[in-house]
């Protein structure tokens, strides 16, 4: 099964909608009542997800490292999100990634347009996820970008603008590729596997990481909107570059929406599907949205690190007991990513639907 090779519309760039001052959004913006956040506002700014320090990692001694061992497996069972610092990835680096895409974005629109993507494979400049006929859409314009396997690496898919975009988002994507593989050790190691169960079933040195930057442009109406709609991660963990100066994302905690608070130059780390998939749920995949603010555009980088696309995913056998048992069926990678490539995103429904009946 392939996803069509056009959009069922005329695409229609966000960022050109922003530009024209008008004070209402178009209908196809206006999320259904349940949906917006002025409905279901979320925390008041107390909360935040776990903050980890990566720091003792290499440099503390037995105890250090196990304290922090500790918050990372707390993290990925009651969170599924945690942010990282001292993750060994230089400021200059984090911030410089961000940059050279916040430049791709303010270039002419014919510019841009040169990179224009297609449901196909989705790479390249893109501004809606799924292909459903007057789906009601996000306030958000992205780039999406494809980096390993190396098959399907292709610089010529990538901005030839800005002069620097190329390099730094090789040097960028070369350090998480780094991190994806270190925390695949240290989850593996928590969970009681292996050290290498993780990334071996994510198919060896052939896992997957692709790259999705986001821009989501001022908007006037941000309270009957969303910047990206609710949402699990079909992959297996997600690398989320914040943008500092602006909050966004809201993470799903009980029936609240915690607003994220960065800390500088953090990475946000998340739970994909097929890590809950692997773990039988014992680590969560967790729903995120992005809401949009009135006067300020926003930035993000999303790294998914994934399995090898034709590998089948299933509960690690390790981790089931008789009152346990594989909550899920054997599936690729390729054939799950169809139903968010087609559909958009909606919340949990997939990674649910495919819960095994026995
Ligand atoms: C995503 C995502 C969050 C953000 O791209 O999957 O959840 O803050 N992005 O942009
Ligand atoms: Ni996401």
């Amino acid at each position: 099964m392939d996803c069509p090779s056009d959009w069922p519309e005329p695409i229609v760039r966000v960022q050109m909608l922003s530009e024209t001052e008008n004070k209402i959004i178009p209908t196809r913006y206006v999320k259904p009542l349940l949906e917006r956040p002025s409905f279901n506002k979320g925390d008041q700014g107390n909360s935040n997800i776990p903050l980890i320090d990566l720091f003792d990692l290499t440099n503390g001694d037995a105890r250090a490292k196990k304290a922090i061992m500790d918050k990372i497996s707390i993290a990925c069972r009651e969170w599924g999100f945690f942010q990282v610092v001292n993750h060994g990835m230089s400021s200059h680096l984090v911030d410089e990634a961000r940059e050279v895409w916040r430049e791709f974005f303010h270039q002419p629109m014919e510019l841009k347009q040169e990179y224009a993507n297609t449901p196909k494979t989705y790479e390249g400049y893109g501004s809606r996820l799924g292909i459903q006929k007057g789906a009601i859409l996000d306030w958000s314009d992205y780039y999406f970008l494809n980096y390993l396997p190396s098959t399907l690496k292709d610089h010529n898919k990538w901005p030839s603008q800005p002069p620097l975009l190329r390099n730094v988002t090789e040097e960028y994507s070369n350090e998480i590729v780094r991190l994806g593989k270190l925390l695949l050790k240290l989850f593996s190691i928590n969970l009681g596997l292996q050290e290498d169960y993780l990334q071996d079933a994510f198919g060896g040195d052939d896992i997957g990481a692709c790259l999705r930057v986001n821009f989501y442009p001022k908007c006037p109406q941000p309270d009957l909107t969303l910047g990206l709609s609710s949402h699990s991660d079909p992959g297996g963990m997600t690398f989320l570059l914040p943008d500092e100066h602006v909050s966004g994302l809201q993470v799903r905690k009980g029936g609240e929406w915690i607003t994220v608070k960065p800390a500088r130059h953090a990475i946000i780390v998340n739970i994909g599907d097929q890590i809950q998939v692997l773990t039988n749920a014992i680590y969560k995949s967790v729903e995120h949205r992005v809401i949009v603010n009135p006067d300020k555009e926003r930035v993000s980088l999303a790294y998914f690190v994934n399995p090898k696309s034709d590998i089948l995913i299933k509960p690690a056998t390790e981790l089931l007991t008789s009152n346990t048992p594989a909550l899920y069926s054997p599936m690729t990678f390729d054939e799950y990513r169809l139903f968010i490539r087609t559909k958009g995103p909606q919340g949990k429904s997939q990674v649910e639907s495919l819960k095994s009946s026995r």
